[in-house]
């Protein structure tokens, strides 16, 4: 009888010191789970990324490397969407592109909402399952985290380059005098105009935005009182400023332009590319 007790009473208090130990560490274990899941979540969005998203925003995100489902790089469709102003927040969650945007909630619902929903007018399409897209909740989610992840100390003590552009295009012209057409022609691939509005020569053609072959001549004809140079220069700075009538696939949609609204903020850190852009498509 009395041995029974002991036994038990000793058993009883292992349990508890396992049991406790246990507990003691369960913040730890839930933290390295949460961790491996985070992970697991991220590589899945990487892969539905490269999928599905790259071909428009770049494989890295910047906006800048495009390829066709045959390999061949292409201008890119969409915004960057690793880069500060979108992904550097202060405090609050607020981020540049979201003030921009007049958004009020986070930036992780931001870029949620934008994936799930897609951006009506726009080229970007609408993801979510519940919009009538082809992802699941759980998918649109491990995109995000993926997205969200490229948010690092190196990306945001970069600095923000900016520049004020002068309100005429012949204020530009005066800053920069020598535009480079041949430049400019490049420039138009590199930028991605091409992967629009397909190459002036008519060695690719428009698909998304207007020909731009004869714009020198047009320009002068959209809007009253500017010069074509005046009217390129703004559809590149503001493209919601004034909607073309003609897009390759009938009228053109917009405000807001399916045209991206960012070149101002790309060309900050070299306006000469502005200028070089204007002497190729005007022929000057
Ligand atoms: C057919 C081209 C295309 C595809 C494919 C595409 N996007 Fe977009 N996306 C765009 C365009 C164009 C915009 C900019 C719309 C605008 O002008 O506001 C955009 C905007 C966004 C934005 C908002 C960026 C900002 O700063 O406002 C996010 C986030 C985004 N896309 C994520 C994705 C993700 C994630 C995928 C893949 C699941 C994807 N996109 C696939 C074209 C595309
Ligand atoms: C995502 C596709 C896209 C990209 C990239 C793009 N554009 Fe456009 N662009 C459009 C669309 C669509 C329109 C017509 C709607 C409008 O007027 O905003 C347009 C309109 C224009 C117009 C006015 C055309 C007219 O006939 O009135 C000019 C000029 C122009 N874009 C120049 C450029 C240049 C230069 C670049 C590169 C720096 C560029 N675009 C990049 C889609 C694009």
């Amino acid at each position: 009888m009395q041995v029974k007790v002991v036994i038990g009473t000793i058993t009883f208090m292992l349990t508890m010191m396992i049991m406790g130990f246990a507990a003691l560490r369960e913040p730890a274990r839930l933290e390295k789970f949460s961790h491996a899941f985070e992970g697991r979540s991220i590589e899945s969005g990487a892969r539905i990324y490269a999928g599905n998203c790259a071909t428009c925003h770049g494989v890295s995100g910047k906006g800048e490397e495009c390829y066709d489902t045959g390999g061949n790089q292409i201008g890119c469709r969409g915004l960057p969407l690793n880069y500060a102003p979108l992904l550097c927040g202060d405090n609050s969650d607020r981020t540049a592109r979201m003030n921009a945007m007049n958004w009020a909630s986070t930036k992780d619902a931001f870029i949620e909402s934008v994936v799930a929903a897609g951006r009506a007018g726009t080229a970007m399409p609408v993801w979510s399952a519940q919009f009538g897209g082809p992802m699941r909740e759980d998918e649109i989610k491990n995109t995000v985290a993926f997205i969200l992840n490229w948010e690092s100390d190196d990306l945001c003590s970069e600095p923000v380059v900016t520049f004020d552009w002068p309100a005429t295009a012949q204020g530009l012209v005066d800053e920069f005098p020598d535009g480079d057409a041949a430049n400019g022609e490049a420039l138009f691939v590199s930028y991605g105009c091409s992967g629009c509005h397909g190459v002036p020569d008519g060695s690719i053609p428009a698909a998304v935005g207007p020909d731009l072959s004869n714009i020198a001549v047009d320009g002068a004809t959209r809007v009253d009182g500017y010069s074509a140079a005046m009217y390129v220069y703004e559809s590149i700075l503001d493209p919601n400023a004034f909607i073309a009538e003609e897009c390759p696939t009938g009228p053109c949609l917009g405000p807001p332009s399916a045209m991206l609204a960012n070149f101002g903020e790309r060309m900050a850190e070299n306006p000469q590319d502005m200028a070089d852009i204007l002497a190729y498509l005007l022929g000057e």
